[in-house]
């Protein structure tokens, strides 16, 4: 197919709307095996939008691509996590089985292998995207069966199934993920009650949002409500990059129903007609249960129009595929993304729930946030009220990993410690926990006393484990190498001092590291938390804050005895040019004095 067929087909599919760019982008690399330029200038005149604007998103999204990756793309998920369980090592044997250098097409331009940011498997790590589908439990047999089936060009669609098999590994279960759910039970008692009963119900359960910040979901419903706008709508994120947390794969692959249904009951509140689910390009595989789910709801009218009955409330939910950018994960983010745009953080307020998606009111709740709006309509607000502590009501849902036994999703009341987790996960000699993810908490062993919940250790998900054989200064240094190639770029002090602060950490890897650096990684510590715009630059330095405090001779013993040690050689860069001049005057050397 040439790139105008593949263009206009794409067009024919989506419409010629600019919010659709995304999923054309997508429908485009499908046909060609990547988004040529040929292709931009297409799209650009299809949707009367300006080259720079389609190549702006087109090259903003990790897993979009210009140039061809080959029949076979093996992206490996590049978390500690990973890291732990061996990932250096089998990309490295996978590479040498294939002849092929990571980031470079092979030269029959069959395969392409390289690393990418978390994948959402750290309960079955190292795991790897291959053709966009999640391979969960890498080890050296499952390489030596993947390598087979590429070197005997098997078509994609004929591989072994058990490869792409991903067990949800719930290993303790509550009302989110270990019982029963009737479709359309949280539904039918929201409509017989109406719109501001349902919002005393949120209130009384005190329901805070599961995405990470906790803010009150009756206020954000609430408001968005009453926010003037041509019209409301739902938005669903299930960006879920934060590393470490998979437990959002979980609630869409097992108990998608209660994340549709929560989303109606917004849906509800608020009068809106569109809903959006935002699907981390990661979890593409999940597409299809998704839309099963959906067909089903349809089928039996908890989607659709007139809804169980109730003239007028019309409401749908369209799936929406990210293409691989963590920060889209950060709400005002993620509405440009779904407009189609690089996602890239707002300036707030505005909030979303006043101007979201199309500049229109919004509500963008995470998928742990709905399921559990879905449950407390079926079950009350006093039921869920009752669980967890004063200010964390219900359960949460923990993704835990790394050194552990039974790694996978745990559902506990909130106010659990996190001794408990760790002696139900099989935790091996544990010296730290990080809770949160990377921009979440480090908790050293002398603390494991502290409480998951909002009024000590809050949490969106991750907990992974680290055993004392674990080297924590390679843990912070792999979040920095996570933060500097998932800043978006946008403002200076996040776009540099991630880098600056990841070539710190390495300097000190390779042993060349100062007082004079750590000192500098201070500073770069409070340009970042202060002078960010979103997020994610705010947390960027929190890894190597916290780890420098609790764990600070993993630094000290990194440091040579000096004020400053450059990370250049200047003198060994110049040998190159002697011999080209054959020129090696002794007086023209650069001697570093040694301490
Ligand atoms: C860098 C960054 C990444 C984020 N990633 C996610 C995510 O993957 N999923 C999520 O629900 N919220 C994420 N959030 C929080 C969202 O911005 C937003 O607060 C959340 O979706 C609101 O939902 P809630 O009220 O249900 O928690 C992220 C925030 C930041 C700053
Ligand atoms: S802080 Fe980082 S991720 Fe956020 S807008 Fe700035 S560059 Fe982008």
């Amino acid at each position: 197919m040439d790139p105008a067929e593949a263009v206009d087909r794409a067009v024919a599919r989506y419409g010629a709307e600019a919010p659709r760019l995304l999923a054309m982008l997508h429908a485009v690399q499908a046909s060609l095996g990547c988004v040529p330029a040929e292709a931009l200038d297409r799209l650009a005149a299809a949707l009367r939008l300006t080259r720079a604007e389609v190549e702006g998103s087109a090259s903003f999204y990790h897993l979009l691509h210009a140039k061809p990756h080959g029949q076979y793309e093996i992206l490996f998920s590049d978390n500690v996590i990973d890291h732990m369980a061996g990932k250096p090592e089998l990309m490295r044997y996978f590479c040498d089985e294939l002849l092929i250098q990571p980031g470079k097409q092979s030269e029959d331009g069959l395969v392409f292998v390289d690393s990418t940011s978390d994948i959402g498997l750290a309960d079955q790590a190292p795991g790897a995207l291959v053709n966009g589908v999640l391979v969960p439990s890498l080890d050296r047999n499952r390489l030596d069966l993947i390598a087979n089936l590429i070197r005997e060009q098997r078509p994609f669609a004929q591989w072994p199934q058990t490869l792409f098999e991903v067990p949800d590994n719930v290993r303790k279960g509550g009302p989110l993920v270990g019982e029963p759910f009737a479709p359309g039970a949280g539904l039918r008692r929201a409509l017989a009650m109406g719109p501001d009963a349902i919002l005393a119900e949120l209130e009384a359960a005190s329901l805070r949002g599961r995405g990470g910040a906790g803010y009150k979901t009756a206020a954000k419903w609430g408001s968005c409500r009453k926010a003037q706008g041509r019209a409301h709508y739902v938005v669903c994120n299930a960006d879920e990059g934060e590393p470490g947390t998979f437990k959002d794969r979980v609630l869409l692959a097992s108990h998608a129903d209660l994340v549709f249904e929560g989303m109606t009951i917004a849906a509800r509140v608020l009068g809106a007609k569109s809903g959006y689910l935002y699907l981390r390009g990661e979890y593409r595989c999940l597409a299809d249960r998704l839309r099963t789910v959906r067909t089903r709801r349809r089928a039996t009218n908890l989607l659709g129009k007139d809804i169980l009955g109730t003239p007028g409330f019309d409401f749908d939910v369209e799936i929406v595929l990210g293409a691989g950018a963590y920060i889209c994960g950060e709400e005002s983010a993620l509405i440009e993304s779904l407009e189609g745009k690089p996602g890239r953080p707002r300036n707030r307020p505005p909030y979303p729930d006043t101007q979201g998606y199309l500049g229109q009111p919004t509500v963008v709740n995470n998928v742990e946030t709905y399921a559990c709006a879905a449950r407390i309509l079926e079950r009350g607000g006093a039921w869920f009220a009752g669980l967890g502590t004063r200010d964390s009501t219900g359960t949460k849902l923990l993704s835990v990993s790394g050194d552990c036994k039974r790694p996978g999703v745990y559902e506990y009341p909130f106010g659990v410690t996190l001794r408990q987790v760790l002696a139900d996960c099989g935790a091996q000699q544990p010296q730290a926990v990080q809770v949160g993810g990377p921009s979440g908490t480090c908790v050293p062993w002398r603390e494991f006393d502290r409480r998951v919940c909002f009024e000590d250790v809050p949490s969106a998900g991750a907990m992974m484990v680290f055993s004392r054989s674990r080297d924590m200064f390679e843990v912070a240094r792999n979040f920095t190498h996570f933060f500097a190639h998932e800043s978006c770029g946008f403002c200076t002090p996040c776009r540099v001092g991630t880098s600056l602060l990841r070539n710190t950490m390495d300097k000190l890897a390779a042993g060349k590291g100062s007082a004079y650096d750590m000192e500098r990684m201070q500073m770069l510590m409070r340009v970042l938390q202060s002078m960010s715009h979103c997020g994610l630059g705010h947390t960027a330095a929190k890894p190597v804050v916290q780890t420098m405090q609790v764990f600070p001779e993993a630094y000290e013993r990194r440091l040579r005895n000096l004020s400053y040690e450059p990370s250049f050689d200047l003198d060994a860069a110049l040998e190159t040019a002697r011999l080209i001049t054959r020129r090696d005057d002794e007086w023209a050397h650069i001697v570093s004095e040694e301490p």
